[in-house]
């Protein structure tokens, strides 16, 4: 069997996979947004191996259509609304499509100019959004936030110690140190271990009654850690937590970054995007200040996974961090295009900026701002019946979209069973939050396909479970 389609095999591809997108579309409002899954079904995937002649296209979107879409959460659903996760935007598959079609290299621009242009282009966009010089500015798309945060973690390091690379963290000097909140993501440890800075080197400092880095403490800290001999190096805040999306004091963060000379980086990966939405863009100022900054495309771009990004305030740093000369891969610079060999740690890399790019082109970048802008709306009506309802409890103050919910008097296992039994009932995937200890659910607004009546009945619902 040939590996290519022949025209009559294409034209059936073609059909079914059109078959396949505008079912999934039309259908979605219907589809359990969790589904029940058929473990046998999936046994029999695990199992059965592959055949040594082919099922054909017509086999592949059998096993699609009867064996892998009934059993994937719909996370497009509208009433998906646990992670922050976000619906693809309607463009997503094509360009997906044509991105696997034309297979560029996104490493050196040779295999992939226009890419290299385009991711550019996305780039710059976005780092314009902060503020940031767009001629000094740089940056490059990863698979996500965390990795974004490893990338700008390795740069920091970079920055601190010119000989990093010959020495690493060997070479006998004093430890360092890096600070974050106690509400920061995981993925800041995470990146701390994984570069061998060391858990018992990342200070997570207390937060304010708001959720956000208490900036005396970040500051007493600091003074302390160096007193006893460590060496502080960078401090990570937050623009918008996971839990309660909210937004450490950035310009204050600065101010001591700047004055104990620190790298500052933010991580924006839930929240920074937030910028296009006008109503709240003042919030993410002082990013610009930033060293660098994280940013998911896969959340508030709703591009589909995988697409994360990091700006740096100099392009340079990200240059000292990953360029290494190798003469096999050695092809004359142009000015036009980057090398992205040189700003991450990836060779062979997706082009993955097509998506983020066709997205802005077909939409416009009105129709994001007014997406997000409408989720904060959401977010608001959320919090203002979810006050107004007797049986419930705001756990914290609404600051995007990320809404912490109790019911008081249950317990956390029970608040657990209520997350299970609003998912089971197809009321809404919704999660779990602990905030201050306390346990509840936690409503994450980063869908586009969400209304006003999606929210209205799950405070219904949960306001009637709440009586009963
Ligand atoms: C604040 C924050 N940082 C980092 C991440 C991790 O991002 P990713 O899943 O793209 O790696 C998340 C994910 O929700 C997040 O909310």
């Amino acid at each position: 069997m040939s590996l290519i389609l022949d025209d009559a095999e294409r034209r059936r591809a073609n059909d079914l996979l059109a078959r396949f997108l505008d079912g999934y579309e039309r259908n979605l409002d219907d589809t359990p947004i969790v589904p029940e899954i058929d473990r046998d079904t999936l046994q029999e995937l695990m199992h059965e191996g592959f055949p040594a002649t082919g099922t054909g296209v017509e086999g592949f979107f059998r096993d699609l259509d009867e064996r892998i879409v009934p059993n994937s959460t719909a996370v497009s659903h509208p009433r998906f609304l646990a992670y922050v996760l976000g619906p693809p935007t309607g463009i997503a598959a094509y360009a997906e499509a044509v991105a696997a079609t034309l297979n560029q290299n996104c490493n050196f621009w040779q295999l992939s100019p226009a890419a290299s242009v385009i991711e550019r282009t996305v780039i710059g966009w976005l780092a314009s959004r902060f503020g940031f010089d767009q001629e000094r500015a740089g940056g490059i798309l990863t698979g996500g936030g965390s990795i974004a945060t490893l990338n700008a973690l390795t740069v920091a390091l970079h920055a601190r110690r010119p000989d990093f690379r010959a020495t690493g963290l060997q070479a006998g000097r004093a430890p360092l140190v890096l600070y974050t909140s106690a509400e920061a993501h995981r993925c800041v440890d995470k990146a701390a271990g994984i570069l061998g800075i060391g858990l018992d080197h990342v200070r997570h400092i207390p937060t304010d009654d708001r959720l956000r880095m208490r900036v005396d403490l970040l500051a007493e800290a600091v003074r302390a850690d160096r007193a006893a001999g460590l060496e502080p190096f960078c401090v990570v805040a937050t623009a918008g937590t996971v839990t309660t999306g909210s937004v450490d004091p950035l310009g204050e963060i600065a101010d001591l970054a700047e004055a104990e000379d620190l790298w500052l980086h933010v991580d924006g990966a839930y929240g920074a995007l937030f910028v296009l939405a006008e109503p709240v863009a003042e919030m993410f100022r002082e990013i610009r200040r930033a060293d660098s900054v994280a940013l998911d495309p896969h959340k508030l771009l709703f591009a589909p996974l995988e697409a994360g990004c990091l700006l740096v305030r100099d392009a340079a740093t990200l240059r000292a961090a990953y360029a290494y000369s190798s003469s096999y891969l050695t092809v004359a610079q142009d000015p036009l295009m980057h090398d992205y060999m040189d700003h991450g740690p990836q060779l062979s890399r997706s082009f993955k900026a097509l998506k983020i790019w066709a997205a802005l082109r077909t939409f416009g970048t009105d129709a994001f701002g007014s997406a997000l802008t409408g989720m904060l709306e959401l977010a608001g009506h959320l919090g203002r019946r979810v006050t107004a309802e007797p049986g419930l409890e705001l756990m914290a103050p609404v600051t995007l979209t990320a809404v912490c919910i109790r019911l008081p008097g249950l317990s956390g296992p029970e608040h657990t069973t209520l997350l299970a039994r609003l998912a089971e009932e197809g009321t809404a995937l919704l999660g779990p939050a602990v905030v201050g200890g306390a346990h509840g659910i936690r409503v994450c607004i980063t869908n586009h396909r969400t209304t006003r009546a999606d929210i209205d009945a799950i405070v219904d619902r949960l306001a009637e479970l709440s009586r009963a």
